[in-house]
């Protein structure tokens, strides 16, 4: 890595100091400030991380500029059409694509790990039916530090590797134990015949009284909704992971699935569909619109916008893709909502305020429709895109572990409270 120098001058002393700026195999150089403190007795301020790199990491690259998504230097349009998912999340988790050999020992790993402890799938009955399942899933996960904990050592590669193993395996049924408690039907247990899609599918839509058949275009399309959801490097929820996992917590703890629920966040697929039923036909676009730029309002545009994309996320074009595919293969080719969504994105594309903004359609403007037309109902999206996403969060936090110079993340602040003074006795106050 080869370095650059800046220098910062203190405009009142004339102080100087020399800060050394890091370049990376791609991507902007990032300045080293932690010597700031040390000679100037200040701190950088930056809420909401605009311009921090927070880690160094060799996981996945993001041009948000020029639209581009890279694992592991693999361009996403390629991993997209030609892998798997399963096969990504081990790109993600071991940096390079698997022989057949390793494929099949991981594949094999992961279908052997996807019972939970019935002990767990009784939790469920403490939550009422009609409770999001992203607050049942967030909760599970957590809870699983409770049953390997004894067996946990963060230090140990080979435990890491089993939890990893085990995330991922479980996080599916978990999430369709979820899903089974909000319809009150019975849990399906996984089947380790079937690939990591089907199961899912089984798990989801299965019931007891019939046989259940899966779809290959369902599977098929699924496969891709995860991949394309598995990692997008320091975004919130992983973030929090590392924030957590930094302090040496065990991993089931610091797989922070809350992270993920807002929003702005992997939140996004779920209010995205909510929009579009809100405004209802093409008619009310323009009105709608007229309401996200009311800069009086709060209304978003939801599925339109992204911190480091300024030009189209490239997931959301092969998403857009994806749905025209499998909608036709569903005889779905008139679906009302995926008709909408179409006109919105035109119509908004040609707006002076996303324009000016530059506003473009984001991975989750259409997963909704896609996981809508498979039969996944809404407040499950985020859950679908949790479980994709776990593959990242692994990935992050063996990287990280991994790490021999990893530190407890402990940011600093800006303090505008008040100053110190005196406690006055209760009734001495006024
Ligand atoms: N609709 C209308 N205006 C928007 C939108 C939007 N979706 N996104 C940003 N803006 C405006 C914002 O009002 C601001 O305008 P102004 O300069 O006049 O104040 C400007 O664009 C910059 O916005 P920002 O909030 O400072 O940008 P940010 O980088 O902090 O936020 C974002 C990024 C993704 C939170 C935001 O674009 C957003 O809320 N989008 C809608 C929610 C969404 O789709 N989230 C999913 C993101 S992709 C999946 C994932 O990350 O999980």
């Amino acid at each position: 890595m080869s370095s650059k120098k800046y220098e910062l001058v203190n405009a009142e002393t004339g102080k100087k100091s020399v800060l050394e700026a890091r370049s990376g195999s791609l991507g902007p150089d990032c300045i080293s400030v932690a010597s700031l403190t040390r000679d100037h007795g200040v701190f950088t301020f930056d809420p909401g991380f605009m311009a921090t790199a927070a880690c160094e990491s060799k996981i996945t690259y993001i041009d948000g500029d020029a639209g581009v998504l890279l694992y592991r230097g693999y361009p996403i349009e390629q991993i997209a059409t030609k892998s798997t998912f399963l096969e990504t999340a081990y790109l993600l988790i071991n940096g390079e694509l698997p022989t057949p050999g390793q494929l099949e020992q991981f594949d094999h790993s992961i279908r052997y790990h996807t019972m939970i402890n019935e002990t767990l799938l009784r939790f469920f009955n403490g939550f009422h039916y009609d409770a999001h399942p992203m607050a049942m899933v967030s909760a599970v996960v957590s809870s699983m530090a409770a049953f390997y904990h004894d067996s946990m050592d963060n230090d140990n590669p080979r435990h890491r590797e089993i939890f990893a193993h085990r995330i991922l395996a479980k996080i599916p049924t978990v999430s369709a134990a979820a899903y089974k408690h909000m319809l009150g039907q019975p849990f399906v247990y996984p089947r380790n015949d079937m690939d990591y899609c089907a199961n899912m599918l089984h798990m989801f839509f299965a019931v007891p009284a019939e046989d259940y058949v899966v779809d290959p275009i369902a599977a098929q399309a699924l496969e891709l909704l995860l991949i394309l959801h598995a990692d997008h490097e320091q975004n919130a929820s992983t973030s929090t992971v590392r924030l957590a996992g930094s302090t040496g917590t065990n991993p089931y703890a610091a797989i922070c699935v809350s992270a993920l629920w807002g929003p702005a966040h992997g939140g996004a697929n779920e209010a995205v569909l909510e929009m579009l039923e809100d405004i209802g036909t093409v008619d009310n676009i323009q009105k709608f619109l007229g309401r996200v730029k009311d800069k009086d309002g709060n209304t978003r545009l939801m599925g339109f916008g992204h911190r480091v994309y300024k030009n189209f996320d490239p997931r959301a074009k092969i998403i857009r893709e994806m749905c025209h595919k499998l909608l036709a293969r569903l005889g779905q080719t008139d679906n009302p909502l995926f008709e909408l969504a179409l006109r919105l994105e035109e119509i908004a594309l040609k707006d002076e305020y996303f324009i000016a903004r530059k506003l473009y359609p984001n991975v989750d403007f259409y997963s909704g429709v896609i996981y809508s037309a498979l039969g996944v109902p809404r407040s499950m999206f985020t859950v679908m895109f949790a479980i994709a996403r776990t593959a990242g969060w692994v990935a992050h936090w063996l990287e990280m572990n991994g790490d021999p110079a990893m530190k407890i993340g402990r940011p600093r602040q800006l303090y505008t409270g008040p100053k110190q003074r005196d406690y006055v006795e209760v009734d001495k106050r006024a």
